[in-house]
């Protein structure tokens, strides 16, 4: 990054007396991180561009040469050949000077009827727009693996946990569907914020609009924007649609750092329900037995990392007066790594668990230890006539005794069982299985593996087509 510039190459050098000191220039300077947004500013130029021959404020010659010019910019930028400087501030700056320098007075045109505050706005929404779509694309793999594999689970028994507490048996594909649920709301929130991030700033100028007679329809068309951002102050001053992202990634990662939580239990020996690929998890460098959860742990942690994305934009946005400030150039930083860290972690947990290798065994062997068939007895003894707050006592009694004997319910004879309720008879025992526990469950969203089946079936078709 060379930072060596004339003075007057300043883009506003004209009313300064003296240069920008070094370190103002540095604390400035947007583009070491803004050049991302190079492909979108082209794009952006190129619409304005074109509308501005369209309403005569360019001539055919003019806008021939700025399409070569941001051609031939682009191809650069894509070769790594382009030279950024520190001194031009940004990537508007950067690129309107390259321009300059290629094609002449068409590129000192281009800026007519713009503002680099409306420029910077629209081109975060089109860098926005295109990482949605990559962020739900990543979903939806992810989405995809967690149906795959509960439909292969819909009948694999597991315990269900309340208070961390084995609770209720439950399917291990009826657990992971759960998840496909709440990242399908992921989704929906994603489309949704994706429809407002979709506006177009453009023509808002500096803040009041211009005396130009633009055409804001028309760049909204050319760049596939479903609408116009009306109120020109607020068209460049807000950035609530990088905080509506932030905030939508925020849940997006709270739901993955659950699934990482149980992700890292599930693999301790203590539960032993699955094991991750090896390619997902590292070892220790003093103890050799050990395989580490590094992925879901990572996770977990960059979740904190979004969370305090979304915490800095709001507070980047509380108090400014209208219209842009500068303080918005901040704005960056935080969504592009709010991107990069949910794009990474959607990826790799999207093969993580394609590659989850569950372990039924133990599952089952887990699932017969914590009493959990216990409701459906008392359930057993309401069908039979007796009110459910008696039946819950009852069975209380007998797991009491089972605790004593050291033995699951299901090994309680008749005789021991008839104890606690004349009402039980020679059918309890199949209704104190697993299998049946889970059978017994068959209602819309209910853990019985037709209607799991049925679920990931429902999951599946809606997820978004790319
Ligand atoms: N680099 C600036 C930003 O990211 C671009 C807009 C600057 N506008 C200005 N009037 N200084 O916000």
């Amino acid at each position: 990054m060379s930072n060596a510039l004339n003075q007057k190459d300043k883009a506003w050098s004209g009313r300064f007396t003296e240069p920008v000191s070094e370190l103002v220039q540095r604390y400035t300077a947007s583009v070491n991180f803004d050049q991302r947004l190079a492909r979108y500013d082209i794009q952006g130029s190129l619409a304005h561009a074109e509308m501005l021959a369209g309403v005569g404020l360019l001539s055919a010659k003019d806008l021939a040469d700025l399409q070569h010019g941001l051609s031939q910019i682009q191809t650069e930028i894509d070769a790594g050949t382009f030279q950024w400087s520190i001194a031009l501030e940004d990537v508007h700056l950067n690129i309107e000077k390259r321009l300059t320098d290629l094609i002449g007075d068409a590129g000192k045109r281009l800026h007519t009827a713009r503002s680099r505050n409306d420029q910077v706005a629209t081109d975060i929404r089109l860098w926005l727009r295109a990482t949605i779509d990559e962020v739900r694309q990543a979903l939806a793999s992810l989405r995809l693996a967690l149906i795959d594999q509960a439909e292969k689970h819909a009948q694999t028994i597991m315990p269900g946990f309340t208070h961390l507490q084995v609770a209720q048996p439950i399917s291990f594909g009826h657990h992971l569907l759960a998840y496909a649920a709440m990242f399908a709301r992921d989704d929906e929130r994603l489309v949704e914020v994706r429809a407002r991030v979709n506006r177009l700033p453009l023509g808002a100028a500096a803040l009041a609009g211009t005396s130009y007679p633009i055409d804001r329809q028309k760049v909204a068309s050319l760049l596939g924007f479903e609408a116009v951002c009306e109120n020109s102050l607020d068209a460049v001053s807000d950035r609530d649609f990088a905080i509506e992202f932030t905030h939508a990634a925020s849940l997006l990662m709270m739901h993955i750092s659950r699934l990482s939580e149980e992700l890292i239990l599930w693999m301790t020996s203590r539960y032993g329900f699955v094991v991750l690929p090896d390619r997902f998890c590292t070892g220790s460098s003093i103890m050799p037995q050990k395989k580490n959860p590094d992925v879901p742990e990572l996770a977990r942690g960059k979740t904190g990392r979004v969370y305090g994305h979304l915490m800095g934009l709001l507070t980047l946005m509380k108090g400014q007066p209208l219209a842009y400030n500068k303080d918005n150039q901040e704005d960056k930083e935080p969504l592009f790594d709010t991107a990069d860290t949910v794009l990474d972690t959607l990826r790799a947990f999207a093969e993580m668990i394609q590659g989850l290798e569950p372990q039924p065994e133990a599952m089952r062997r887990a699932a017969l230890e914590g009493y959990a068939t216990a409701t459906d007895l008392a359930d057993y003894l309401v069908k039979k006539g007796l009110p459910f707050r008696d039946a819950h006592e009852a069975v209380a009694h007998a797991v009491r005794a089972a605790v004593q004997k050291q033995c699951g319910l299901e090994d309680l004879s008749l005789a021991e069982l008839k104890a606690f309720s004349p009402l039980v008879e020679a059918d309890v025992h199949q209704v104190l299985t697993l299998e049946g526990s889970l059978k017994a469950r068959n209602h819309l969203g209910g853990t019985a593996p037709d209607q799991v089946k049925a679920q990931a079936q429902k999951a599946r078709s809606t997820l978004p087509k790319f």
